[in-house]
C-alpha cells in the first residue's frame, strides 16, 4: 500500500514538472460505443443463459469496441465513418480493424435480432413470400441456414442476407467478417446473423453447436428481422 502510494507520488510529481510538450498525446477519440442490449442478460433463457450473455456482450464485444477505437489513432477515418461505411470499406484497413471492426458490427446485429422466446413473432408476409421463392419452403431455409452455421469451420457466422437484386441467400464467414465486407465472396445485407464462435454457446451447449443452433430460432427476433428485410428493399428502390 505504502509502495503505492509513494509510486503514485513519484508519477504525480513527474507528471507536475514535466513540460507540456512531453505529455503523452492526447487520448484518442472512442466513436464507437459499446450498445447497451436491449433486454435484461437472463431474458433469452432458456435458449442462451445469463452468464454466457453477460461475457459475451460484457467481455467479448467490449473488446472488439475498445480494440476498434484503439485504431483511430492510426487511421483517422474511423473517427468520421459510420461502422457500416467501415465495413463496406474493409480493404482500406488493416487486419485488427477488420477482426475487431467486424465484431462490433457482427455483435450490435445480434443483439439486436434476438429476442425473449416466443416473443419473436415470425417473418412478414412479404418476407415469407421471398423465402419460399428462393429457399423453396420455411423448412428448406432453416435446413441452409442450419447446415451453413454448423459446416462453418472454426469461429465465424451464419447469415440470412439480401443480395443487391433483391434476392435472399444463405452464406457464412469465417472469423468477424461479415457480407458487408468488400473481401467477402457474397456481399449482400445481413437480415439475420447467428454467432458460431465457441464463447456464443460453450458455457451452456459445450462442443454441440447444433442444438445451439437448432434452441436459438426460439429467439429469433423476426420483427427485428422484418424492419431490416423492408429497409433493404427500400434501399434498392431508391
Ligand atoms: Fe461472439
Amino acid at each position: 500500500m505504502l509502495r503505492a502510494s509513494l509510486l503514485s507520488l513519484a508519477c504525480a510529481a513527474l507528471v507536475a514538472v514535466a513540460p507540456s510538450g512531453a505529455r503523452a498525446a492526447e487520448p484518442a477519440a472512442t466513436p464507437f460505443t459499446l450498445p447497451a442490449l436491449p433486454y435484461a442478460v437472463d431474458a433469452l433463457a432458456p435458449v442462451i443463459d445469463a452468464r454466457t450473455m453477460e461475457i459475451h456482450h460484457g467481455r467479448h464485444h467490449k473488446a472488439y469496441v475498445d480494440n476498434l477505437n484503439a485504431k483511430v489513432a492510426e487511421f483517422p477515418a474511423l473517427a468520421d465513418a459510420s461502422i457500416e461505411d467501415v465495413m463496406a470499406n474493409i480493404s482500406d484497413y488493416d487486419t485488427a480493424v477488420r477482426n475487431n471492426g467486424g465484431g462490433h458490427y457482427n455483435h450490435s446485429l445480434f443483439w439486436s435480432v434476438m429476442a425473449a422466446p416466443g416473443q419473436g413473432g415470425a417473418p412478414s408476409a412479404a418476407l415469407a413470400a421471398r423465402i419460399t421463392q428462393d429457399f423453396g419452403s420455411d423448412a428448406d431455409f432453416r435446413k441452409a441456414f442450419a447446415d451453413a452455421a454448423a459446416k462453418q469451420f472454426g469461429s465465424g457466422w451464419a447469415w440470412l442476407i439480401a443480395r443487391p437484386d433483391g434476392s435472399l441467400a444463405v452464406t457464412s464467414t469465417p472469423n468477424q467478417d461479415n457480407p458487408l465486407m468488400d473481401v467477402v465472396e457474397t456481399r449482400g445485407t445481413p437480415l439475420l446473423g447467428i454467432d458460431v464462435w465457441e464463447h456464443a454457446y460453450y458455457l451452456q451447449y459445450q462442443n454441440k453447436r447444433a442444438d445451439y443452433a437448432k434452441a436459438w430460432w426460439d429467439v429469433v427476433d423476426w420483427k427485428a428481422v422484418n424492419t431490416r428485410y423492408e429497409a433493404a428493399m427500400q434501399a434498392k428502390a431508391d
